[in-house]
């Protein structure tokens, strides 16, 4: 973050905080040998912590509709959903509404539908601003794109930008109904002056939108942001549920995202009486089992505490980050990591495609990582300075169907199970390929797909084994 001291150079052993179900899980490689599975992935989606798991199977002899139901299990349901609901608000930093919060919490799939229904709901016109950043991933870019118009705060080389770039952005142009702005990029693992840059659209009456996908996991949301989402598939809670916080006023009026059950009074042929926020953003038959995860994995995270989240993301990002940049050939996008800075890094490997990279840490390592884009193309488009015209004939190729071009990148990405030694081989295995190790089998790339896959008989890698597309390809 802006003003953060150095990072330290010494990195203290780190051990699992949290470690996960299926931690000690084993995959086959190339050669035949099974290896404990590195996951290295926790960006994208992190798997369940126990304690997770244990109250979701605790709820399932439970389970029954919710705010539907006169039955005993109905009630119990009910109140699983509406304490998480309370749950989820608290994690946000507001008041429940029983306490004189005005906010409301609104349980949905993930931070993507997050986004589009809050784009639905603000009523935006065509001609309305909603001011975002070159830094967002897809689903803090679409959803505006289709509503309206928009304004760009753009990023330096780095990755970065300052609030006062932000500011400026603001100001440029009619009055934004928006600014919409992620807590840390899923990219660098950057994470803004969010203080600071709400600080500067309120001053000039524009809400906040704080896209909390990334951060949800690693540190406090901000509580001064006006509408906060996040998703429970990247904290832990991989069943199903997301959340978007926001003042009750917003939802009050108006025809709902999503119409059907549930959200509704009173319904004849051509008349409806909407009920009142947050069941009325809620149609259909809610995600009760995804909502008991999300609070169980909200009050694990208050149980390891933020205090000792941080030191741990800290010492491996300055691990992973350290350890990289000292292998000749690799090159780290972004910034490099100061305190608060996620536990990740994207880098690339000269003269080795992205995908042939994390296809070989797949294949012979049991090293799980993401490569391509990260669903934020615009940011890749910058980190990696590539010109218009480059961009332009990958896009030509993509609407061919020949992926096998897509520029990209790999990211490495840690949570609350990763150990020093998960980072350690990683780093091992990135300076074999780097340093030219040959593979011990042919790699084939698939054209639509641009995956990369070893050509063997062995168990797992066989062609009968193949899941295309399960890599990279779709951003
Ligand atoms: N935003 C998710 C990622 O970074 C999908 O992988």
């Amino acid at each position: 973050m802006p003003g953060a001291p150095d990072f330290p150079t010494h990195h203290p052993s780190t051990r699992s905080i949290g470690p996960l179900v299926g931690d000690d899980l084993v995959v086959p490689c190339v050669d035949g040998v099974e290896r404990r599975y590195v996951n290295l992935d926790a960006a994208a989606s992190t798997g369940a912590l126990p304690e997770v798991a244990r109250r979701v199977e605790a709820f399932v002899p439970w389970y029954s509709s919710v705010h539907r139901g006169a039955g005993y299990k109905s009630r119990v349901a009910t109140d699983a959903y509406e304490d998480a609901r309370a749950a989820t608000l608290r994690f946000a930093g507001r008041g429940a509404p029983t306490t004189g919060g005005s906010d409301i919490a609104i349980i949905v799939r993930n931070t993507t539908e997050a986004i589009n229904h809050l784009a639905y709901r603000l009523g935006l016109r065509p001609d309305d601003v909603v001011v975002t950043t070159v830094v967002e991933h897809h689903a803090n870019l679409l959803p505006w794109a289709r509503m309206c118009r928009r304004r760009y705060v753009e990023c330096g080389p780095d990755g970065t930008f300052t609030p006062a770039a932000v500011a400026e952005v603001l100001d440029h142009g009619p009055r934004p109904r928006l600014l919409a702005v992620t807590a840390a990029s899923n990219v660098t693992g950057w994470r803004p002056d969010l203080d600071a840059i709400i600080a500067a659209a309120h001053s000039r009456d524009v809400p906040v939108l704080v896209d909390g996908a990334q951060l949800a996991a690693h540190g406090p949301l901000p509580a001064g942001a006006d509408y906060v989402v996040w998703s429970g598939h990247k904290m832990y809670a991989p069943f199903g549920a997301g959340v978007l916080i926001g003042p009750r006023a917003t939802f009050a009026e108006g025809d709902p995202f999503l119409a059907g059950g549930g959200a509704v009074d009173l319904v004849d042929l051509d008349e409806v009486v909407w009920t009142e926020p947050p069941e009325r953003e809620e149609a259909g038959s809610p995600n009760v089992i995804g909502a008991v995860a999300l609070h169980a994995a909200i009050d694990e995270l208050d149980r390891i505490g933020w205090a000792a989240i941080a030191a741990h993301d800290d010492a491996l990002a300055g691990r992973l980050h350290a350890a990289l940049r000292a292998i000749e050939g690799v090159r780290l996008l972004g910034p490099p990591p100061s305190i608060g800075t996620l536990p990740l890094a994207t880098f690339t490997v000269a003269g080795m495609p992205h995908a042939l990279v994390a296809a070989r840490l797949s294949a012979e390592y049991a090293i799980g990582v993401r490569h391509g884009c990260f669903c934020a193309h615009p940011y890749l488009m910058r980190l990696l300075d590539l010109s218009e015209t480059e961009i332009e004939a990958y896009r030509d190729a993509v609407r061919r169907g020949d992926r096998r071009d897509i520029p990209g990148a790999v990211r490495a990405s840690a949570g609350l199970y990763t150990t020093d030694a998960d980072v350690d081989r990683l780093v091992a295995a990135v300076a074999e390929l780097a340093g030219g190790a040959p593979a011990p089998v042919r790699y084939t790339q698939d054209a639509n797909s641009g995956d990369y896959w070893p050509d063997t008989d062995q168990h797992g890698w066989s062609r009968g084994d193949r899941t295309m597309g399960a890599s990279c390809s779709r951003g």
